[in-house]
C-alpha cells in the first residue's frame, strides 16, 4: 500500500475517506484514471485564449458525467483542473505533478496556508497528473468572483515583455497593501514558505483575490505552488519585496540579492503587521526545516526529484536564517 493520493497519510490505496469528502464529496475515486491527457476536450495548450483560467503550463478541465465523477469533460456541478506534467526539455519533467501536489499538501499540513484542495493522480496511461478542486465555484455551482493580482493592480504589459510584467511592475509591497490585515499575516507567510521551498514563480498572476460568502474580496487559496528548482533555473524569488525594487533596479530579472528572514520581517513591518506576531512568524519557520524534509520522503516524487527538493530546502533555510 502507498500513501494517499491527497494527504499523503501512510497505508492507503487511493485516497482516504477524509480525502474523499473534501475532494469529491465523499464519492470513491481511485487514484487511477480512466482516461488519457488527450481526451480531455477541453484543454488550454499554455497560451492564455479566451478562458478566464490561463497561466503557461497545459491544463485541462474534468467534470461530473452521470455517475462518473472525474470524466473529460467539462460541467459545471463539479469542476476540476487538472494538469499534466511539464514538456520533456525540462529536467525531471515527470515530477512535476508530484513537485506541485507536495508543494501544496506541505503549505496546508505543516503551516495551516489555505490552499486549493488537490490530489495526485494517474491517467490510464500511467503518465502522472495534478488535480484541483475549483475554489471559484461555491457549492451548487456558482461562480465565485476572482481577480488576480495582474488586473487588481492594473498591471499592463509593455511592448514585447514576453510576460515579465508580471513579475516586474509591481513589488510583493504593493500586493500586501491591497489587503486586509488578516489577509496581510497570511500574505508573509505565504512568501516566506514559497521562498523556502523553492518558488521563484509567485508573480501577480499566481496571487488572487475572491469573493466570499459575504462579498467581500479576500486572499485566495494559495494555487501553484512549487519547487520550481527541479525544472528550471529560475532566480530564488519572482518579484522584488520592497517598492524600491532592490533587486531589479534597471529590470535585471537575473540580478542578485540575498534575502535574509529580516527582509521578510521588514515587508511585514512595512504593510503593518504587528511585531509579536511577526516575530512568532519567524519562529514558526526557524524551527520546521526537519518537518519540511519528512514530508518530502513521503512524497510522490521520485528518488532523484525528493533529493533534490531537501537540497533547495537546506540551501534557502541556510540563507534566509543564517546569520
Ligand atoms: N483550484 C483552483 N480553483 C480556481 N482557479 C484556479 C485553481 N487553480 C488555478 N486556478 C486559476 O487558474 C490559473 C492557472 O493555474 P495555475 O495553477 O497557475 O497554472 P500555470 O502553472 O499554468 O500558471 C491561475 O492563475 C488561477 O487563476
Ligand atoms: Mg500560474
Ligand atoms: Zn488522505
Amino acid at each position: 500500500m502507498a500513501n494517499c493520493n491527497g494527504c499523503l497519510k501512510e497505508n492507503i490505496d487511493g485516497f482516504c475517506s477524509a480525502c474523499e469528502t473534501k475532494l469529491f464529496d465523499r464519492s470513491k475515486v481511485p487514484g487511477q484514471l480512466e482516461f488519457n491527457w488527450n481526451d480531455i476536450q477541453d484543454r488550454i495548450m499554455g497560451q492564455p485564449a479566451g478562458f478566464s483560467i490561463s497561466g503557461v503550463q497545459p491544463k485541462g478541465f474534468v467534470g461530473r458525467d452521470k455517475n462518473n465523477l472525474l470524466a473529460p469533460n467539462r460541467d459545471i456541478e463539479s469542476m476540476y483542473i487538472i494538469k499534466p506534467f511539464l514538456d520533456s526539455r525540462k529536467t525531471l519533467f515527470i515530477d512535476s505533478p508530484a513537485n506541485e501536489h507536495l508543494t501544496m499538501t506541505m503549505a496546508e499540513q505543516l503551516f495551516n496556508i489555505s490552499t486549493a484542495k488537490c490530489g495526485f493522480m494517474k491517467f490510464a496511461n500511467g503518465e502522472p497528473a495534478y488535480l484541483t478542486r475549483r475554489f471559484d465555484r461555491d457549492k451548487e455551482g456558482n461562480i465565485l468572483r476572482q481577480e488576480d493580482f495582474v488586473s487588481v493592480l492594473n498591471a499592463a504589459p509593455g511592448t514585447n515583455d514576453h510576460g515579465l510584467y508580471k513579475y516586474n511592475s509591481f513589488t510583493y509591497e504593493d500586493v500586501g497593501n491591497r489587503l486586509n490585515p488578516t489577509d496581510q499575516i497570511s500574505f508573509i507567510r505565504i512568501l516566506i514558505f514559497n521562498f523556502l521551498t523553492g518558488n521563484g514563480d509567485v508573480h501577480l498572476k499566481n496571487l488572487s483575490l475572491l469573493e466570499s460568502v459575504d462579498g467581500d474580496m479576500l486572499l485566495s487559496p494559495s494555487y501553484d505552488l512549487m519547487n520550481t528548482k527541479l525544472h528550471i533555473n529560475d532566480p530564488k524569488i519572482a518579484m522584488n519585496l520592497f517598492k524600491e525594487m532592490e533587486r531589479t533596479k534597471q529590470n535585471l530579472l537575473t540580478a542578485t540579492y540575498d534575502y535574509k528572514i529580516g527582509d521578510f520581517i521588514k515587508l511585514g513591518k512595512r504593510i503593518g503587521v504587528r511585531d509579536r506576531i511577526l516575530l512568532s512568524i519567524e519562529k514558526e519557520f526557524s524551527t520546521a526545516k526537519a518537518d519540511m524534509l519528512l514530508i518530502v520522503d513521503k512524497s510522490f516524487l521520485s528518488d532523484v526529484g525528493k533529493r533534490k527538493y531537501k537540497e533547495v530546502v537546506e540551501l534557502h533555510y541556510n540563507q534566509l536564517f543564517r546569520p
